[in-house]
């Protein structure tokens, strides 16, 4: 197929992880036209830099796995026009990025449609997306054509409820954020200048250097408080999380309540570590796939000796998958036998099983399709002003973090560079970083 070319939501499929991102090109360019290895290599240089990628040089040397997921988006998109299709067909390329990455990367297929002339068949489970890409739009609902027509009538004027429901679903920043003030109570997390960093290899021939993925950071979390922590991929937001927890190594200061936790080690560590807990983006890496769901949530409450006996744990555990709108029948299912949001809700009752103080969640809703993220973000808030809970909301989407954060932390490169309220934020944001995810969340908002 030299007339069609593909692109994919996950482009370490379709790169050769034993071949250098260069080889790839090149063998490609080979394949589909009569040049030698110099000339292909030259073609290859050129197609990294009409994708816009820096460092051109550098990448056509890298493996895959060396790449960035937006790197490794423009290498694939590469290799799709490469062999100069007529027909470029893009399968939910922007789906796995952040949403600075997803604009950029959406206006670069934009650019190049309108530089090289190939047709474009974009799918998407997101119409925020599509929206500023397509010339023609048509909605699929179980295999079926349900619409059909040019973008921006059926943008204006949708007839079908299923391109209704899309829309609804798309955030929107008109909608008043669903937190009521914060309230002044004593904090139950105080971090100060935290750093966490790697040993980190920055390639094959350069020694081994640290990298500073957290740098600094400072921030009191109170009781029944949300702080929102925003950021785009690779800004130390997870890192932060795990070194707060004392997953990773890190220094600084972290008080749990009147627990000096950096003092901690060992046994008194582990007991500890009830109070603070951690609900991340994948629910599937997060359940032992051979554990019924109600053993999961019984488990922490056995190490750390919580309620009387078995009986009482057993009807703690129902009273638990009740209170995240499970059926309390389901505790001997498997997790597979689950869907995606239904799992993430095992992970909250599994921590709330616990009775933490602090709840970090990271990315917990950004596996999950829209709707299911929403029902989620609201049980999530309905504990906790129920238990009064402090959290820690980690996300790289600011529509999110908006609606359910008290106070924003936007983080680049390591350091919190702006706090906010979330109306504040929206506003007039001081920092480059705070206006770029303002803006990008405009972007892709139902409401402009
Ligand atoms: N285990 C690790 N070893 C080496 N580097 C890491 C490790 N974990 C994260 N990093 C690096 O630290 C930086 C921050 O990563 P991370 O905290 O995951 O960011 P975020 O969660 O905001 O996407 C990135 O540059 C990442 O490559
Ligand atoms: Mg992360």
């Amino acid at each position: 197929g030299r007339r069609i070319g593909y692109v994919f939501q996950e482009p370490m499929s379709a790169l050769n992880p034993v071949l250098r991102c260069g080889d790839q090109l090149v063998e490609t360019l080979r394949h589909h036209f009569d040049m030698d290895r110099r000339a292909a290599r030259t073609r290859a240089l050129e197609w990294l830099e009409r994708v816009r990628l820096d460092e051109p040089e550098r990448i056509l040397r890298a493996w895959p796995h060396q790449l960035s997921g937006g790197q490794r988006q423009r290498v694939m998109l590469a290799l799709a026009l490469c062999a100069e299709p007529a027909l470029l067909i893009a399968d939910e390329p922007t789906t796995a990025l952040d949403v600075l990455r997803q604009r950029e990367l959406i206006e670069l297929f934009g650019e190049l449609r309108r530089e090289l002339g190939f047709s474009m068949l974009f799918i998407s489970h997101d119409l925020g997306v599509v929206r500023h890409l397509a010339d023609e739009v048509i909605i699929l609902d179980r295999g079926r054509v349900v619409e059909q027509g040019p973008l921006a009538q059926v943008w204006r004027a949708p007839a079908h409820a299923v391109t209704r429901a899309l829309i609804q679903a798309m955030p929107r920043l008109d909608e008043a954020p669903w937190v009521a003030p914060a309230p002044a109570e004593e904090p139950v997390l105080e971090v100060g200048d935290l750093r966490v960093s790697f040993a980190e290899r920055r390639s094959l021939w350069s020694k081994k250097k640290r990298h500073t993925a957290v740098d600094g950071v400072s921030f009191a979390l109170r009781r029944g408080e949300t702080v929102g922590i925003v950021g785009p991929s690779g800004c130390g937001k997870t890192s932060l999380a795990r070194g707060l927890l004392r997953l990773v190594p890190a220094t600084g200061q972290v008080r749990v309540g009147r627990t000096d936790w950096m003092a901690l080690a060992g046994a008194a560590l582990r007991r500890a570590r009830r109070h603070v807990q951690l609900i991340f983006q994948d629910p599937v890496a997060a359940l032992n796939p051979r554990l019924p769901i109600g053993e999961a949530i019984l488990e922490p409450m056995r190490v750390h000796g919580l309620h009387d006996d078995e009986g009482e744990r057993f009807e703690r555990m129902q009273a638990l998958l009740e209170e995240v709108d499970l059926p309390a029948g389901w505790h001997d299912r498997l997790p597979r036998q689950l869907s995606g949001g239904e799992r993430q809700r095992v992970c909250i009752a599994r921590a709330l099983a616990c009775q933490p103080r602090v709840l970090v969640c990271d990315e917990c809703v950004a596996q999950l399709d829209v709707t299911i993220q929403k029902q989620v973000l609201e049980l999530l808030l309905r504990l906790q002003q129920r238990h009064r809970l402090a959290m820690l909301f980690i996300a790289h989407d600011l529509a999110v973090v908006r609606l359910v954060s008290h106070r924003i932390l936007v983080m680049d490169a390591g350091r919190v560079v702006e706090e906010a309220h979330p109306d504040e934020l929206f506003r007039a944001p001081r920092s480059a970083m705070g206006r770029a995810l303002v803006e990008a969340a405009r972007w892709g908002a139902q409401s402009l």
